[in-house]
C-alpha cells in the first residue's frame, strides 16, 4: 500500500470522515472526554459560539446543548454531512463550509470561539495569522476555548518528523490501509502563550492525562 506524503491536512480528515468518531471511543481517555464535555458546557454556556474546524459535529453537538446559537465551519463537505446528521435541536446550529484562513462566509458577532484539535494541525508560521482571523470574527471581549491533544508515551501517534520550524509530523494510517503523513504540534504551555500575546486576559490551561484546554479573553 502506498504512503500518501500528505501535507494536505483536508483531503485526510475527508478520507478519514466515515471512521473519525472512533477517536472517541478509546476507553482509556473517557474520563478524559467525559470532563472536557462538562468543562466546554461549564465555559460556553449562553454563548453566540463560532466553532472552527468542527470536522463531524462531535464537539459541536454538545455545545449546542447549552450554546445560544453555534456556528459551525469546515472545510470538508463529507465531514459536514456527518455532522448535520447528528441530533442537535433544529435553530440551535447552522453548518457552513469555509476555509479557517479565509472565514469570507463568517460575520463577526460572536461571543465565543471554539475549536477542537485544530490547532496541532496549525503550522507554527501560520498561527498567529490564523488566531488574528479568528479573533477577529469575535466581540470585542469574547471568550476563546481550545482543546487539544497531550503527547503520551504509549498512547500518541510516535513523530516520524521535525521540520526547520519545529513542526511534528506523523503516519496515519486509515481502515483501509491507506496513509498520511500528517502534521501533529504538541505545543506547551510556554509557545502558546507566546502564540497568544499579550492581547489576552484570563488565560487558564487545564492539564488532563490525555488531553489540555485553554481558555481566555480576547482584548480588542
Ligand atoms: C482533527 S479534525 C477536528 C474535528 C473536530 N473539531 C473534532 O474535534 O472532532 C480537523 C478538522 O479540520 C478540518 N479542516 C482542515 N483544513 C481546514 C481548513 N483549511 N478550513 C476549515 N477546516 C479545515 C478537517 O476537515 C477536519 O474536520
Amino acid at each position: 500500500m502506498s504512503r500518501k506524503i500528505d501535507k494536505d491536512i483536508e483531503q485526510y480528515y475527508a478520507d478519514r470522515s466515515y471512521e473519525y468518531d472512533k477517536t472517541y471511543l478509546r476507553p482509556e481517555r473517557q474520563k478524559d472526554i467525559k470532563k472536557l464535555h462538562k468543562l466546554l458546557k461549564n465555559l460556553l454556556s449562553g454563548h453566540i459560539v463560532l466553532e472552527v474546524a468542527c470536522g463531524t459535529g462531535y464537539w459541536t453537538k454538545t455545545i449546542a446543548s447549552i450554546s445560544k446559537f453555534i456556528t459551525a465551519v469546515d472545510i470538508n463537505n463529507k465531514v459536514l454531512q456527518i455532522a448535520k446528521n447528528r441530533e442537535i435541536p433544529s435553530g440551535k446550529v447552522i453548518f457552513v463550509q469555509d476555509d479557517v484562513y479565509s472565514l469570507n462566509k463568517i460575520q463577526n458577532n460572536f461571543s465565543a470561539g471554539f475549536a477542537g484539535f485544530w490547532w496541532s494541525h496549525v503550522l507554527k508560521s501560520k498561527l498567529k495569522g490564523f488566531l488574528a482571523l479568528f479573533q477577529s470574527k469575535l466581540q470585542s471581549d469574547a471568550l476563546v476555548v481550545f482543546i487539544d491533544n497531550r503527547r503520551v508515551k504509549g498512547s500518541s501517534t510516535p513523530i516520524i518528523r521535525i521540520d526547520n520550524d519545529g513542526n511534528t509530523y506523523q503516519i496515519r494510517k486509515l481502515e483501509d490501509g491507506r496513509e498520511y503523513e500528517v502534521l501533529k504540534n504538541f505545543p506547551t504551555k510556554q509557545e502558546i502563550l507566546e502564540t497568544l500575546g499579550n492581547k489576552i486576559k484570563n488565560f487558564k490551561m487545564e492539564l488532563l492525562k490525555y488531553f489540555w484546554l485553554i481558555s481566555y479573553n480576547i482584548q480588542k
